[in-house]
């Protein structure tokens, strides 16, 4: 292992070292020490609600920040109406759920949120979890089996590759978005049960998943598809249900599965299908059945939420525009945002060292991204995450893209003439 900081990674610690699983390795707290000024811009402490403008700990001091880093993309989880919903559910229906959906934690809050999201999905039934990320792992482990094959994009989210790993079934990868890919690894398991698993966006790309060309190649292969609309759902889609909708592909997926935590404003999954499907899954999809249930006043606000989205499209219109128009000034400031051409978009930066002496400029001239460290990307991707919401005004965006081109465009110049 080299002892230089700079050319290590997390990649690099997870062999067990010394003989108590239950104390960090050595070498890996010594790196982190050595990094600490890297490390210092993970776990932000956020100081009011993930607003256009927020305020976070920066240097031990409050900092005003123009926040791109929070997935608030409607601008729901700070929407007044929401915070009402949920304060009334507070004090009707207390803080927790105190139960398992299966035995005590389901309330008349959780099965309405079920019913609207149903019908606004077009199924017949939706299921609830408590994270996004249970809900992916709970859906694809309680649903495929050992003998089945799991064919995921290369860029799937962990709670993805998580979901058939506890199920012990076979994974397969495919090249990020390639049917051609997709075809030959379906080709090897041929006669198996497969299921293919993509995303509607992709959230360190930004990039939308090819779901006609994928599902086409799917299809062919008699294989089954699973879509993820974390990042998509109310944000994509005529009527905000997500790519599928965009795409026009809704009615050959059979599940639609989407997270709450991101333009819903809210916390928790779920998961949308046929009745009998669902009625299976609750059985067998251990974050749901082992789990405590949402808690109430997170449905109520989730339902309040969902009420809006639908109410007022113009808040879907607004974060596109917003997008559109931060992506064209981005291209004209020189900026390498490689795929993307929805809301998230990476800042490539390509350099570990350089990423994180800007990550500090940033905060300390009031831009808040998010750093995306090598294993989440390659190491010549290395970036910024930004994510652009329905709340950012025109004077939020112009100073935000001014702050960059002060810092991250003169060290591009710099980096492409060296
Ligand atoms: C594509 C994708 N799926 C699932 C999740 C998990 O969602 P949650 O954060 O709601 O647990 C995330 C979270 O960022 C995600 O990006």
């Amino acid at each position: 292992m080299s002892d230089n900081p700079a050319d290590l990674s997390l990649g690099y610690f997870l062999a067990g070292e010394g003989n108590d699983p239950l104390s960090a390795p050595p070498s890996f707290t010594r790196w982190m020490q050595a990094g600490a000024w890297a490390v210092e811009l993970y776990e932000p402490e956020m100081l009011a609600s993930a607003d256009a403008r927020t305020a976070i700990t920066y240097d031990g001091k409050p900092q005003s920040v123009i926040n791109l880093c929070s997935y608030n993309y409607l601008g729901l989880a700070n929407h007044p109406e929401v915070i009402a919903a949920a304060h009334d559910a507070l004090t009707t229906h207390g803080l927790g759920a105190c139960g398992s959906p299966m035995l005590s934690g389901m309330t008349d809050l959780h099965r309405e949120l079920e019913r609207k999201l149903a019908q606004f999905l077009g199924r017949e039934d939706a299921m609830l979890f408590n994270s996004g990320f249970g809900g992916a792992l709970g859906t694809i482990s309680g649903l495929l089996r050992k003998s089945d094959v799991a064919v995921l994009d290369n860029r799937s989210h962990l709670s993805l590759r998580d979901g058939a790993t506890l199920s012990r079934c076979r994974s397969e990868k495919f090249e990020h978005n390639d049917p051609v890919s997709l075809a030959a690894s379906l080709g090897r398991n041929q006669g198996r049960r497969q299921l293919v698993v993509i995303e509607g966006i992709y959230s360190m790309d930004g990039d939308f998943g090819n779901l006609e060309a994928l599902i086409d190649v799917a299809d062919a292969h008699g294989a089954s598809v699973f879509i993820d609309e974390a990042h998509s759902i109310l944000g994509c889609g005529e009527h905000g249900r997500g790519a599928a909708e965009k795409f026009g592909v809704e009615d050959r997926v059979r599940l639609t599965y989407g997270t709450f935590s991101k333009a819903f404003g809210a916390l928790g999954g779920f998961v949308a299908g046929s009745r009998e499907t669902l009625q299976y899954l609750r059985f067998y999809s251990h974050p749901y059945v082992y789990s405590c249930a949402l808690p109430p006043v997170m449905a109520a606000g989730i339902l309040q939420a969902l009420e809006i989205a639908i109410r007022e499209p113009e808040l879907r219109a607004r974060l596109w525009e917003n997008a559109d128009y931060f992506h064209a000034q981005l291209r004209t400031l020189g900026i390498d945002t490689g795929t993307s051409t929805t809301y998230v978009m990476p800042l490539v930066i390509g350099d570990r060292e350089r990423m994180y002496r800007l990550g500090h400029e940033l905060r300390a001239r009031g831009l808040w991204v998010a750093p995306v460290d090598y294993p989440a990307v390659p190491q010549d991707r290395i970036c910024f995450r930004a994510c652009v919401t329905a709340l950012h005004t025109r004077t939020d965006l112009d100073e935000a893209l001014n702050i960059i081109e002060d810092t991250l465009v003169p060290t591009a110049r710099i980096a492409q003439s060296a």
